[in-house]
Order: structure tokens, then sequence, then C-alpha cells
């Protein structure tokens, strides 16, 4: 009896305080109360100021939360940044392609090539020049601008491979806006999607190699294989047509029977 009604009242307390969150957030998935979180918001100044920042970003929208990229213990306060738990500090200039490619491989390895990740440490370049630390926001072709870009060397170059990705991108969202439709009409476009998806990724990536000559071989790969997937498209559009058209002969024909019957029918009668 006792366990039902503290159930209950638990319930009865509970459930106006997850809708009243969940209407005042609509899009904030449940983030865990860590002892970082805890600890460090309570602070003023440098060590309140990373979880501000961090509660809009990307990585806090999909729960990647400071013992994620920095270790230690979340669980255990008196012990939270020993370097026993594994906590990592913050990284030396040069460590941070490592402390995000634990996640991001790809793209460490992409860099790890490129004129940038070469010349890190002497004057490139790292994630957080880009993308910032605490305040990772999605990524987007935005990032590609004077200012941002023009801090080290000229622009021209970098303006040379966003015009050229901006291209291949628009072309991809216009092939994903066509499958839309297809899928739409009840068509399976399950293989075609993850074609297109791979592409995209593929694609993505490919802005931290920051090679215009790279950039432009592989966007005009990625035409390619556009193209192949607009041709298969459009056969299928062609197919669909054809079965309506079909279709409409069928009841079109049908329409003709039934009101001949009943002009018999009507002959007869009289
Ligand atoms: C009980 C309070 C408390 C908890 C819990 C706590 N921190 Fe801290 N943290 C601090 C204080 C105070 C500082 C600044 C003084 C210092 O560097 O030791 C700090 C500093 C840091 C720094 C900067 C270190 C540096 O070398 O400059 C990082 C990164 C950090 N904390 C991450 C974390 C993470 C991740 C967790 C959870 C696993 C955590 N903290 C838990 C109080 C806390
Ligand atoms: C996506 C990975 C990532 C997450 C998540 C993250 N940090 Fe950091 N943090 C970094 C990086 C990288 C640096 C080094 C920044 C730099 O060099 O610009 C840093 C630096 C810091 C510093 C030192 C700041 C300074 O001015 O010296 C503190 C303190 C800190 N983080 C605390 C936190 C806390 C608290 C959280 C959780 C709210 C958190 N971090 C979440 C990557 C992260
Ligand atoms: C010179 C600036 C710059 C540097 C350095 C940089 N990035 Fe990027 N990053 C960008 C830009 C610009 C995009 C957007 C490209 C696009 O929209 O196709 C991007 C995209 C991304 C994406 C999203 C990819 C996707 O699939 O949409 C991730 C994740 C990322 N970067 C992580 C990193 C990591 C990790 C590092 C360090 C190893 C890094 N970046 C270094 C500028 C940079
Ligand atoms: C513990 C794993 C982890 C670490 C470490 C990490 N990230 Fe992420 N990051 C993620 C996840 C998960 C996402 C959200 C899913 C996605 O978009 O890939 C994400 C998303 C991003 C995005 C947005 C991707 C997009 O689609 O536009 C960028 C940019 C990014 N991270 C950069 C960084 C940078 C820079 C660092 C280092 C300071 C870092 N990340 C460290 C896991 C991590
Ligand atoms: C912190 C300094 C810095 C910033 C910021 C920076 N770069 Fe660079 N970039 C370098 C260095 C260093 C090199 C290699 C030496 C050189 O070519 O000048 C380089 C080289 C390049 C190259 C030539 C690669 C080659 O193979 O010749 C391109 C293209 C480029 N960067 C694009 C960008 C773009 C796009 C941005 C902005 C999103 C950007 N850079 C921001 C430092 C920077």
């Amino acid at each position: 009896m006792r366990i039902s009604v503290t159930h209950r009242l638990a319930v009865l307390t509970c459930w106006p305080l997850l809708i009243l969150l969940t209407l005042l957030a609509p899009n904030a998935r449940c983030q865990e109360q860590t002892v970082c979180l805890q600890c460090h918001g309570a602070q003023t100044g440098k060590g309140g100021l990373p979880v501000k920042a961090w509660q809009g970003s990307v990585h806090a929208a999909n729960g990647i939360s400071c013992n994620d990229c920095h270790g230690g213990d979340p669980k255990d306060a008196a012990n939270a940044m020993s370097p026993a738990r594994g906590f990592l500090g913050v990284p030396v200039e040069t460590g941070i392609p490592a402390f995000c490619g634990r996640c991001h491989v790809g793209i460490m390895e992409e860099y790890g090539k490129s004129a940038h990740g070469r010349a890190l440490g002497k004057g490139g370049p790292t994630c957080v020049t880009c993308h910032g630390s605490h305040t990772i926001m999605k990524a987007t072709l935005d990032l590609i601008n004077e200012k941002n870009c023009s801090r080290c060397h000229p622009y021209n170059q970098a303006a040379v491979i966003k015009e050229a990705m901006r291209q291949t991108d628009a072309l991809i969202s216009d092939s994903e806006r066509k499958l839309e439709r297809f899928k739409g009409e009840g068509i399976n476009t399950e293989a075609r999607e993850k074609h297109l998806f791979d592409l995209r990724n593929r694609y993505h990536r490919l802005f931290h190699v920051v090679d215009v000559g790279r950039v432009k071989r592989e966007s005009g790969l990625i035409r390619q294989e556009l193209g192949t997937i607009e041709q298969a498209l459009m056969k299928l559009d062609e197919q669909n047509r054809r079965r309506k058209s079909a279709g409409m002969v069928v009841v079109g024909g049908l329409l003709m029977a039934a009101i001949l019957t009943y002009l018999l029918k009507k002959t007869f009668d009289n």
C-alpha cells in the first residue's frame, strides 16, 4: 500500500513537471545532470562560461557532455577531475585534432593530410580555430568566409573551393527533393537514398583537404554519380507515367462500358 501511494505521488508530481519541461524546451533531450555541469554551472567567470556556451551547441543536443570531451568521472564530485578517472584536462594546441578526432575519425584523417594539418603548431588552424570549442554548431559552407579565411592567407583559393562546393551541394539537395517526391508516391527509394547519403557524407568531409584540385575532381565525380541517380529517377518517372496512363485507359474503358450498358438497358426497358 505504502509503495503504491508513494508511487502515485511520484507520478503525480513527475508528470506535470515533465510536461512543463517538454513544453518549455521542445528540442532539449534529457541532459544528464553530471557533477561537471553542477559544479561548473555554479561557477562565475572562466569556469562557468563553457557551460553556457555548450548548452546551445550541436554536442549538447546530441548528448555529448563535458566528460565526453575532457574525460573524468561525471558521477563523483570529489574525484571528477582526477587523471586516475581519465581526466584529460585542456588539450594543448597541437593535441586538439586528436582530441576531437577520437570521434570524428574520418575528418581528422583528411585534416591531417591537408596543408592545414601539415602546418599544425606552425601557424595552421586547428579544429577549434574554425568551429570553436564549446559553441560548436552544425557546420555549413557559411564557415568559409572572408573574415574567417583571410586571417592567415589571401581568400581567393577559399572562394574557389566554396563556389565549387556550393554548386555540388545545390545538386545534391535537388536530388534529395526528387527522391522525397518519389517516396511520397509510394516508390521504394531506399537504395538510392543510401547512395545519396553516402555521397553527401563523402562530400562534406571533403572541405578539410583544402585542396582546390582535389575538390574540383571529387565534385566532378560526385556530379557523375548524381547523374546516374538522376537517370534512374527519370526511368522510374516514365514507368510511373505509363502505369498511370494505362490506368486511365482501363478506367476510361470501364466508364464507357458502364454508359453503354446503361443506354442498352434503357433502350430495352422502353
Ligand atoms: C566540485 C567542483 C568541480 C567539479 C565537480 C568539476 N570541476 Fe572542473 N574545475 C573546477 C574548478 C574550481 C576548476 C578551476 C581550477 C582548476 O583548474 O583546478 C576546474 C577546471 C576545469 C577544467 C580546466 C582545467 C585546466 O587545466 O585549466 C576543465 C577542462 C574541467 N574543469 C572539466 C571538468 C569536467 C569534465 C568535470 C566532470 C568530469 C569537472 N570539471 C568537474 C571545479 C569542478
Ligand atoms: C566538444 C568537446 C568539448 C566539450 C563537450 C566541452 N569542452 Fe571544454 N574545452 C574543449 C576544448 C577543445 C578546449 C580548449 C579550448 C581552446 O584551446 O580553445 C576546452 C577548454 C575548456 C576549459 C578551459 C577554458 C579556458 O579558458 O582555459 C574549461 C574550464 C572547460 N573546457 C570546461 C568544460 C565544461 C565544464 C564543459 C561542459 C559544459 C566542457 N568543457 C565541454 C572541448 C570541449
Ligand atoms: C579551416 C577551417 C576548418 C578546420 C581547420 C576544420 N574544419 Fe571542420 N568544417 C569546416 C567547414 C567550412 C565545414 C563545412 C563543410 C561543408 O558544409 O561541406 C566543416 C565541417 C565539419 C564537420 C561536419 C561534417 C559533415 O558531415 O557535415 C565536422 C564534424 C567537422 N567539420 C569537424 C572538424 C574537426 C574534428 C576538425 C579538426 C580535425 C575540423 N573540423 C577542422 C571548417 C574547418
Ligand atoms: C565524444 C565524441 C565527440 C568528441 C570528442 C567531439 N565530437 Fe563533435 N560531434 C559528436 C557527435 C555525436 C556529434 C553529432 C552527430 C554528428 O553530427 O556527427 C558531433 C557533431 C559535431 C559537429 C557538427 C556536425 C554537423 O553535422 O554539422 C561539429 C562541427 C563537431 N562535432 C566538431 C567537433 C570538434 C571541433 C571537436 C573537438 C573540439 C569535437 N567535435 C569533439 C561527437 C564528438
Ligand atoms: C590560423 C591560420 C589559418 C586560417 C584561419 C585558415 N588557414 Fe588556410 N592555410 C593556413 C596555412 C598555414 C596554410 C599552408 C601554407 C599556405 O599555403 O599559406 C594554409 C593553406 C590553405 C590553402 C592552400 C592549400 C594548398 O594545398 O595550397 C587553402 C585552400 C586554405 N588554406 C583554405 C582555407 C580556408 C577555406 C579557410 C577558412 C575556412 C582557411 N584556410 C583558414 C592557415 C590558415
